[in-house]
């Protein structure tokens, strides 16, 4: 595997690969690399001739400044996996690599962006579009790997493609769990040991809400999953510094994104979690529908 750190050479490693006319599969990531980002990588693997991932936490995407200062990196360890997990080129660039110029681009995304993450997170998606786009003109991939657990990304980035007309597959890939069933998270390295231990009443929580979506409305089951959440350490005799504070819950059509009072009302249903535990922001996705 190379470890690529500049615009030049990995300029020079894609034409390289274009001139043999290699599939390319890009996984972008901001590092602190997990088994959801290993599979990302296993997929693109088996679908490319050359899987570029790149490695960078990319500082305009953040509205918090303290939360981009405090999002783990952990560039060795990743570097070491991405060569078992048999990625070809690891692209790992400064923040004046990236950004040699300031970034004036600002991307907007209609609806899809007035819901769940975008109001609380204002310039978010337009970061993140900023540095795909600079990802796909970098690498020209045939595919662009993205998780599931950021559900709205992967319809940012859907639209994205729409507006910016480049032949990329966008591959969705499924949410990755620990046993316990916590999706994983880079974030999830901030938890301590006992934030970790309660963090699965999340998804424990969203499980029940779909078996609770066969009888009661979808009202009810919004309700109830955030009063569950907000009383759970009351209810449970935890505690309170290892209460969920959710910031909301948002029941959508899994194509527009937005909200549904009927169950009847969408082909495709999610439910769409962010809560707060112990300082740490925990995203989370269920399918209803
Ligand atoms: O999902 C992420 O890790 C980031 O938003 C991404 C897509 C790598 C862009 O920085």
């Amino acid at each position: 595997m190379q470890i690529i750190t500049t615009v030049a050479a990995l300029t020079a490693a894609i034409e390289e690969a274009k001139k043999s006319n290699k599939t390319i599969g890009l996984v972008p990531t901001m590092g602190a690399l997990h088994e959801g980002h290993l599979s990302l990588i296993e997929r693109a693997r088996k679908e490319n001739d050359l899987v570029v991932v790149s490695v960078f936490v990319n500082p305009i995407q953040f509205n918090n400044q303290e939360d981009l200062a405090k999002y783990p990196r952990t560039v060795e360890a990743d570097c070491e996996k991405l060569q078992g997990a048999g990625a070809d080129i690891a692209f790992v660039p400064s923040v004046e690599e990236m950004y040699p110029e300031p970034v004036e681009t600002v991307y907007h995304f209609g609806p899809i962006e007035e819901v769940m993450e975008g109001p609380r997170r204002p310039g978010h998606f337009s970061g993140v579009a900023v540095v795909v786009r600079r990802l796909f003109d970098l690498t020209q991939p045939n595919r662009a790997y993205f998780g599931e657990k950021d559900f709205q990304q992967i319809a940012i980035i859907r639209n994205l493609l729409e507006q910016i007309k480049y032949p990329i597959e966008l591959v969705p890939c499924p949410i990755v769990r620990a046993e316990d069933g916590l999706a994983l998270s880079s974030r999830n390295m901030r938890l301590s040991a006992e934030a970790r231990a309660v963090a699965p009443n999340i998804y424990d929580t969203l499980q029940q809400a779909v078996e609770m979506s066969e009888c009661e409305d979808v009202e009810s089951v919004h309700d109830w999953v955030l009063d569950t959440l907000a009383s759970f350490h009351e209810v449970n005799g935890i505690d309170e510094s290892l209460k969920f504070d959710p910031e909301y819950f948002e029941i959508v059509d899994d194509t527009t994104l937005q909200p549904i009072t009927d169950w009847d009302e969408a082909k495709g249903v999610v439910g769409c979690i962010t809560v707060w535990l112990t300082g740490v922001r925990l995203i989370d996705m269920v399918r209803f529908r």
